[in-house]
């Protein structure tokens, strides 16, 4: 560990990735990301966008470079401790990746259950953010029997129940209508207000402008990252309608805004 990386959550130098004997995924990409920042992952599809996030949870090693995350280099870590270090990290798969065996809430329940939360705070904790996505209504619901836009809404309470100290969004609001979207990102965007680091990675270029949060850009393999510089990264600017017309104008005051103290 050194001390350069106290501040950052993630830091990648010249990482490259590819699969088996294929081109390179992903090409020299080098970052800090602050803790406290919120960040929008974009680029088209194939772009590297999912294999980036699988990188900085664990789920792959890169194929040459340096990974650190909460300040620790992946590669000298012993494997034991890294189990650890991942159940600090929240990911909203891109495919949702519930268990179809339990319920909406059991899946949900699932990461207090295993860091060993009360019962009665479990319980009172899914219901209300299972409620605040919209699914008060299909708390025993199982995963085949909802929708993919429900899917995903368990999926999202799932990552965020613990209060990560980094949440990876994989398109997390591909499945949803705006109104959602936009609900879904306030969500994110007060959890990042008590401290959680965000990335999310997204399509929709309407919620990026709309938010206002510096961009990690993909262009085959290549990173860049656009607008860090003039925002405090972790506050976005004043809401201002983007350049979808309004498309997704939610007023702050209409209880769009998650009141976290009363969800966690
Ligand atoms: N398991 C894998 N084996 C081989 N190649 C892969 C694998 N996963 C991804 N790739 C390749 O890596 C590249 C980047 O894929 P990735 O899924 O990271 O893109 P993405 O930006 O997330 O795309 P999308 O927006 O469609 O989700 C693509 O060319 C893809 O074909
Ligand atoms: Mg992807």
């Amino acid at each position: 560990m050194t001390t350069d990386d106290s501040e950052n959550v993630v830091r990648f130098e010249n990482v490259g990735l590819r699969y088996g004997l294929g081109p390179e995924v992903l090409q020299d990409v080098t970052f800090s990301l602050p803790a406290g920042s919120f960040h929008f992952l974009v680029g088209d599809s194939g772009a590297g966008k999912s294999s980036l996030l699988k990188l900085i949870y664990l789920a792959l090693k890169p194929s040459r470079g340096l990974i650190s995350l909460f300040g620790r280099d992946i590669a000298t870590t012993p494997r034991r401790e890294l189990p650890a270090m991942r159940r600090r990290v929240g990911v909203v798969f891109q495919e949702f990746r519930l268990l179809n065996h339990l319920s909406a809430f059991d899946n949900v329940a699932l990461p207090l259950r295993v860091a060993g939360v009360r019962k009665s705070d479990i319980q009172k904790h899914v219901v209300e953010l299972l409620s605040w996505v919209g699914l008060k209504d299909h708390l025993d619901a199982r995963p085949p029997t909802l929708s993919g836009g429900q899917q995903q809404r368990v999926s999202i309470a799932r990552a965020v129940i613990s209060r990560p100290k980094l949440l990876l969004a994989d398109e997390p609001t591909g499945n949803v209508d705006d109104r959602m979207a936009m609900r879904l990102l306030h969500l994110f965007e007060e959890l990042n207000k008590l401290g959680t680091t965000v990335i999310i990675a997204t399509h929709n270029s309407h919620l990026v402008e709309k938010m206002g949060f510096p961009k990690m850009h993909l262009d085959e393999g290549w990173l860049e990252i656009v607008g860090a510089d003039t925002d405090r990264a972790s506050v976005p600017p004043a809401s201002e309608p983007g350049p979808g017309g309004g498309l997704l104008d939610d007023g702050d005051d209409d209880g769009t805004r998650p009141d976290l103290e009363k969800l966690f």
